[in-house]
């Protein structure tokens, strides 16, 4: 089945909840067992079906079999955020005395929270490498695993995701990737030799900037094992109202992301042409150095994107974002509403240096219309012109 028949058909099972449609939402922490025999049979099965709260319910399951079947792993393991996605399983994957290589362009808190300060403390080293480069010259004994994100979520670079995946496996390293930019509909993992895939739900899955879920998607029993386990160990469950909402969003994703495409193409290419602008950081633009990569390995180009100004002054950069009429200051993306943040990349980067002009921002095109967008766009760039 296609992609888009999967999201519609995947995680539901009307037969088993009197015909209707969606899955109920079970809040549960107690589940109770009829007989000696089932309560003693469940501690043989450990994390299989429905056996405590904390292991999660049928509405967990339903969206950890819809994310499976549209990633096409092995089985998917809800989390209470993107964030928890990610620390479960790198601490699942590493002890003390090993090594992990990161992309320097990762999501921030992975490099600054996960990795430098927990891990850190629990033993593990990790070094960042370059994203346009390739591991094996870096790769040491005891590296364990490779994380990377394609693109950077701030700074959109693409990776050479399928080359860095070979060059791991050569020498028996977990490839972990993070692919909430493109979701499953917009590039496929698995199929590029990654081995555990992170996707935080909060953003283009759930949709609407009211949930925080993460799934980690795994492609072998023992992955399963150790990931499930860390994640109940740590005592991570999403709430069974958040992963009604996550499958709720998911129905309607492909043609949510058809249009933050849409829209976010018009409003890149409207701002390349902008005497304001240095230039925009969009893979899905011709001429944005990770084009060709984005052209050969993803089916589409999701809604965020970074705009690097000519040299301003900050009260310029306060003048346009404080007058925004559409476009709102918010950390987050993925939702269907349209953002703008100020980002500066150079200030977490170690492997690599970044450098612009001026300042950057961050974009997230909504569903808006996107005439409306551009209007808000242009009076924005005015009032950073008359600030300057
Ligand atoms: C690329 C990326 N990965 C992971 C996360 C973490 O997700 P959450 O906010 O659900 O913890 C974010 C959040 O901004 C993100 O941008």
């Amino acid at each position: 089945m296609k992609k888009d028949t999967l999201i519609i058909h995947r995680g539901r099972h009307p037969k088993d909840h009197h015909g209707i449609v969606n899955p109920p939402v079970y809040h549960a922490s107690t589940m109770v067992f009829p007989t000696l025999a089932e309560y003693e049979d469940k501690a043989k099965k450990p994390f299989e079906g429905v056996q405590y709260g904390r292991a999660g319910t049928p509405t967990t399951f339903a969206l950890e079999e819809a994310v499976t079947a549209l990633y096409g792993g092995h089985k998917t393991i809800a989390l209470s955020s993107g964030l928890a996605a990610i620390s479960v399983t790198l601490t699942a994957l590493l002890k003390s005395g090993d090594h992990m290589l990161i992309a320097d362009n990762i999501y921030a808190p992975t490099r600054k929270r996960v990795a430098d300060v927990l891990l850190a403390r629990a033993g593990v080293e990790t070094a960042y490498f370059d994203p346009g480069a390739g591991i094996k010259d870096i790769l040491q004994p005891q590296t364990r695993v490779v994380m990377v994100e394609s693109p950077g979520s701030v700074t959109f670079e693409m990776l050479d995701v399928a080359k860095i995946a070979a060059e791991a496996k050569a020498a028996g390293v977990t490839v972990v990737m993070d692919n909430t930019w493109a979701t499953p509909l917009f590039f496929q993992p698995f199929e590029h030799g990654v081995d555990i895939v992170i996707e935080a739900v909060t953003k283009y899955i759930s949709g609407h900037a009211d949930v925080m879920l993460g799934t980690v998607t795994v492609s072998t029993p023992e992955q399963f094992q150790s990931v499930k386990f860390t994640a109940n160990a740590l005592g991570n469950c999403p709430g069974p109202d958040d992963c009604y909402l996550g499958l709720r969003g998911l129905r309607t994703l492909s043609v949510r992301l058809e249009r933050h495409q849409r829209n976010a193409l018009r409003l890149a290419e409207w701002l390349q042409a902008r005497p304001e602008v240095d230039c925009v950081l969009y893979p899905a633009l011709p001429g944005d150095p990770g084009h060709e990569i984005w052209k050969r390995d993803f089916t589409g180009a999701s809604g965020l994107f970074g705009v690097v100004l000519k040299e301003v002054p900050k009260a310029a950069v306060a003048a346009m974002l404080d007058g925004m009429e559409l476009f709102a200051m918010g950390d987050s993306w993925g939702g269907y509403e349209s953002l703008m943040i100020p980002t500066d990349p150079a200030k977490v980067r170690t492997a690599t240096e970044w450098r612009g002009p001026g300042p950057s921002l961050r974009i997230h095109a909504g569903l808006e219309d996107p005439d409306d967008l551009i209007e808000d766009l242009e009076q924005g760039l005015k009032r950073l012109t008359k600030a300057s």
